[in-house]
């Protein structure tokens, strides 16, 4: 199993400011915006580089860190991991959520901080998107369920990331 960085989720103050400090001054774009969270990113192949959740009430004790998210390659590996971690007693609780276009678990490190370990589902989802799903199910099995989530909310359309890097639709 190996993790690659894929995007930081940020607790922030003042999100139209951060939005446009990230857009007019590092050239990020906006590519989905609702219920607080914008989702920035500079490639086309990766939803969001940055997430910027707006929380106004935080105080200076309060981390600005959401989670901090790794890709790895494949569904077994995310439920290897989560076994792996459940396991553990110094992770906490091990949160199994889907956003369409990825199947991820969420846990806190030792001191806290949250992270995210996902990996691609076959399809794009607009954001945001959380929903449940169970490991112990089969991949068949959660390809349905998670596309009838998908259909929901519109139109099931290809990951641009699994249709880019695996020819996968
Ligand atoms: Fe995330």
């Amino acid at each position: 199993m190996s993790l690659t960085w894929s995007h930081a989720f940020v607790n922030v103050k003042h999100l139209e400011a951060m939005v446009d400090f990230y857009t007019s001054a590092l050239g990020f774009h906006v590519n989905d915006r609702a219920d607080g969270v914008a989702f920035l990113s500079q490639l086309d192949d990766e939803h969001h580089q940055i997430a910027l959740k707006e929380d106004a009430n935080q105080g200076a004790e309060t981390s600005r860190v959401g989670h901090f998210a790794f890709r790895i390659d494949s569904l077994e590996e995310v439920k290897e991991l989560y076994n792996a971690l459940s396991a553990r007693n110094d992770v906490g609780k091990v949160v199994p959520i889907t956003h369409g276009n990825t199947w991820s678990i969420y846990f806190h490190d030792p001191e806290r901080n949250g992270i995210e370990v996902f990996c691609d589902t076959p399809w794009d989802a607009t954001q945001p998107f959380a929903e449940s799903w169970d490991p112990n199910l089969s991949r068949e099995e959660l390809e349905s369920y998670t596309t009838s989530l998908i259909k929901e909310r519109g139109d099931l359309k290809p990951n641009p990331r699994t249709h880019v890097e695996f020819g996968r639709v």
